[in-house]
């Protein structure tokens, strides 16, 4: 099969852990007989200093013409200042909207391997295997704000629409029919106008899913939820911001936000049909380690995973990679975040070079 994949690397650790994925590409490309063109492309803080914006035009037009997008990170101190124009975030945020990519899938699955590596008992993490669905489009991120101009007042606007309420949750419930037939959906509705929408809305649609075992929770309660019970949950649907702060905690059910993959997906479809994804690791650009070959690439390896299974239909080539992550954790080797205490550990491209060998042969 033929596919451009557009790379953006961002920041931070973002090429360092965008060079250990495309490697990983390329050697699927070679091994399966596919032909990927990589089209690099620039976001976030680099594409200000260079650019003069977060997200040049040139940068979105690649990303719609291309079947996936594969980005790293973006951000840092450089950007953060409270003046700043633009802001590295703005152009993932900018990204998303402009493909219009309203669905961000977050699987939280544990390796086994990586039992200790989390801060939480071994006997609640038994068995989890979530998916966080994270409406990506609207919601607080995008509603009607003022800046804090003049140090004294500034609001943010928390608005959904029926629409966009309904498309994100009846996507949910499609990938929990393909899984373990329970949804969990997630709202504020006894405070906020938006949630009390959302609630309806999802009871509506949720109503055409007869087979799918429903609870709706209130996001406080949830977090607490993810913590104590977490291996009763298959997927969590949730609004932007509820998502966004719920896959931070959920990441540590398995171990270090440099496991956890995503993918962003919207009823665009490629030239195969199939739908166009933005494919990023949930962890940040940590420019505190930024520059020193030990981030842990393995959550944009397994983003590659969901690319190739979700943007190019190979599913096989997932699974491939997937389990060659898994046979690298097998053989100990860990980055220092999922490092037991006390052990050596590995760097960045050791972990990819490995990574890429076992799906080289396996
Ligand atoms: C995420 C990140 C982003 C978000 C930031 C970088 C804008 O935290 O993908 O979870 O808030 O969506
Ligand atoms: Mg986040």
């Amino acid at each position: 099969m033929d596919a451009t994949i557009v790379i953006l690397d961002g920041d931070g650790i973002g090429p360092e852990v965008t060079a250990e994925a495309k490697k990983i590409l390329a050697v699927v490309a070679d091994r399966f007989g596919h032909g990927f063109a990589f089209d690099h492309q620039i976001i976030g803080g680099g594409a200000i200093d260079q650019f003069g914006t977060s997200l040049p035009e040139e940068t979105l037009a690649a990303a719609a013409a291309a079947e996936a997008v594969l980005l790293g990170a973006v951000g840092g101190p450089k950007w953060d200042g409270p003046d700043s124009p633009d802001r590295p975030e703005r152009g993932v945020l900018a990204l998303r909207k402009g493909l219009d990519l309203f669905a961000n899938l977050r699987p939280v699955k544990l390796q086994p391997q990586l039992l200790s590596a989390s801060s939480i008992k071994e006997e609640v993490l038994e068995g989890v295997d979530l998916l966080v669905v994270r409406e990506l489009t609207g919601g607080i991120y995008f509603g009607d704000r003022k800046e804090p101009d003049d140090n004294f007042e500034a609001y943010d606007t928390m608005l959904y629409t029926r629409p966009e309420i309904d498309r994100v949750v009846r996507l949910a419930a499609d990938s929990a029919m393909e899984r373990k037939r329970k949804i969990a959906s997630v709202d504020k509705a006894n405070v906020l106008a938006s949630s009390r929408l959302w609630r309806g809305v999802a009871t509506e649609a949720l109503a055409d899913y007869p087979e799918l075992e429903v609870e709706h929770i209130l996001v406080d309660a949830m977090a607490m939820h993810l913590i104590r019970r977490p291996a009763d949950f298959d997927v969590i649907v949730a609004g932007n911001l509820f998502g966004d702060i719920l896959t931070d905690e959920a990441s540590m059910l398995a171990g270090s936000m440099g496991m956890l993959p995503s993918a962003s997906l919207g009823d665009v479809n490629n030239r195969h049909n199939l739908p166009l994804g933005l494919y990023e690791p949930i962890h940040g650009s940590a420019p505190d380690i930024a520059g020193q070959g030990i981030a842990n690439p393995l959550a944009a390896i397994l983003s590659c995973a969901m690319l190739l299974r979700y943007s190019l239909g190979l599913d096989e080539e997932a699974a491939v990679v997937e389990s060659a992550v898994d046979a690298v954790l097998a053989m100990g080797v860990r980055t220092p975040d999922i490092a037991q205490p006390g052990t050596e550990s590995a760097g960045t491209e050791v972990l990819g070079d490995l990574v890429a060998q076992e799906v080289r042969g396996a």
